[in-house]
């Protein structure tokens, strides 16, 4: 971008001003993880009153307070069902994180290989890798190096990873044993998989015949919009195309009723959830029954999913409009940043200058502002041009979502023009 001499120098010093301002407030502000409101969580405070009392017996007859039931109670499969579309028995209901089901698949792949390994992925000579959609979640891309796994870089577009390369990657390397993907409202882009996208993942050839798809749908019912994006049906495809254990599907309530109490689902194929079943009776000897049974009699129905998650989308709306809102007003005619308009899912992507993301979060630090961990949307926490932050508007109320705006906005353009000048003091 080309900015005048004397207009640059202008703009700097509004920027310093505008700056030392708020430095004097004594802020105070951590909004950088993607967490609920207490107004959201409240929402689900009667899910605690569900009286169980005598009424602890699954439609099926098993006892929610005993152990077993491995698989998750019958009724709470069937709200699942409906929801990520995958027959009831090739559903597994766990405790209260998908992420931990995640990681306990990537676990056991490590240690056993999957029912399509030729040897555990430990054991693969030359290591394994993932291919890994950027910007995209930094929990994904943590696994994998917890696990020694290599991250492959592809770039997310407009309507999900750029599929040329990733077809490209997958079908010439056999060391790739998995993509992480958010197929709906992803984090941080908010993107929706579209149909094209989701048929090519289920039908393109791969190298490694035990190649799967981490299909994460967490936002699979949170849009922002009044119309939810709709989402190809990524098992059915699978299966159309002969590849039915490639996907494992998994989603979770933590984002529609309690997040540190909800219940969360693997889905896929028989194979796949034989697999699972296997390794998880050595874990434990069956999740918490009793709060499936709470879940699934507070949300009943597709249909009251859709009107709390309608209530929520009420508390969140607000807060994603503010970001535009003042994004626009104080950055929208330097040409210096710019940011997703989300349609739905907890997150707003914003690209400043390149160069810059560093030193715009370690601004917003130094006044009081926490919101973003430079990187953390990248494998191994490399954004090698510093430019993509991530913004999570929902936990804070509207007021002090607006001061940290105002912030972050304020050091965006600090740091692109000092940036700049610096740049041109030496051109
Ligand atoms: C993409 C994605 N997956 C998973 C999770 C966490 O899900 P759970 O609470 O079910 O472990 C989050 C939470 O932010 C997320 O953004």
């Amino acid at each position: 971008m080309k900015i005048a001499h004397d207009d640059l120098n202008r703009l700097k010093s509004d920027a310093d001003t505008e700056y030392l301002r708020y430095s004097k407030m004594d802020l105070r502000i951590d909004m950088a993880r993607g967490i609920p409101s207490p107004q959201q969580i409240d929402l689900s405070m009667a899910l605690l009153d569900v009286p169980l009392g005598n009424d602890y017996l699954s439609e099926d007859g098993t006892d929610s307070r005993n152990y077993g039931g491995q698989q998750g109670l019958l009724e709470a499969r069937r709200l699942f069902s409906t929801l990520v579309g995958v027959p009831e028995d090739q559903i597994v209901v766990g405790g209260n994180s998908s992420l931990a089901l995640m990681y306990e698949c990537l676990a056991q792949a490590w240690r056993y290989g999957t029912p399509d390994s030729p040897r555990a992925w430990s054991q693969e000579p030359g290591g394994i890798s993932f291919i890994c959609v950027v910007p995209g979640y930094d929990r994904h891309f943590a696994m994998c190096e917890d696990f020694g796994i290599r991250m492959i870089s592809v770039p997310m577009l407009d309507d999900g990873p750029d599929m040329e390369l990733v077809k490209r990657l997958v079908v010439s390397d056999s060391s790739i044993k998995g993509i992480w993907c958010v197929p709906k409202y992803s984090n941080p882009t908010s993107t929706t998989y579209s149909k094209a996208v989701v048929e090519t993942l289920a039908s393109m050839p791969a190298a490694a015949r035990d190649f799967r798809i981490f299909w994460d749908n967490a936002y699979v019912v949170h849009p922002l919009v009044e119309v939810d994006d709709s989402l190809e049906n990524i098992y059915t495809q699978a299966v159309r195309h002969g590849h039915s254990n490639r996907p494992l599907i998994f989603a979770s309530t933590s984002k529609m009723t309690l997040p540190g109490a909800g219940i969360a689902e693997l889905a896929g194929s028989k194979d796949n959830t034989a697999w699972w079943l296997k390794a998880a009776a050595l874990r434990s000897v069956g999740p918490d029954k009793v709060n499936q049974l709470r879940q699934v009699r507070f949300l009943r129905s597709p249909e009251k999913i859709k009107e709390l998650m309608e209530q929520h989308r009420q508390l969140l709306l607000p807060k994603f409009e503010r970001v535009h809102e003042v994004f626009n007003r104080r950055l929208g005619t330097f040409g210096v940043a710019q940011w997703t308009r989300p349609r739905g899912g907890y997150f707003v992507s914003l690209e400043v200058l390149p160069g810059t993301a560093k030193r715009v979060v370690e601004l917003a630090a130094q006044a009081g502002v926490k919101f973003a961990t430079p990187g953390s949307c990248f494998p191994y926490g490399i954004d090698e041009r510093d430019y993509q932050l991530r913004i999570a508007p929902s936990y804070p109320d509207i007021l002090q979502l607006t001061t940290a705006l105002e912030v972050i906005s304020v050091c965006v353009a600090k740091a692109a023009f000092d940036h700049l000048s610096a740049v041109a003091s030496v051109e």
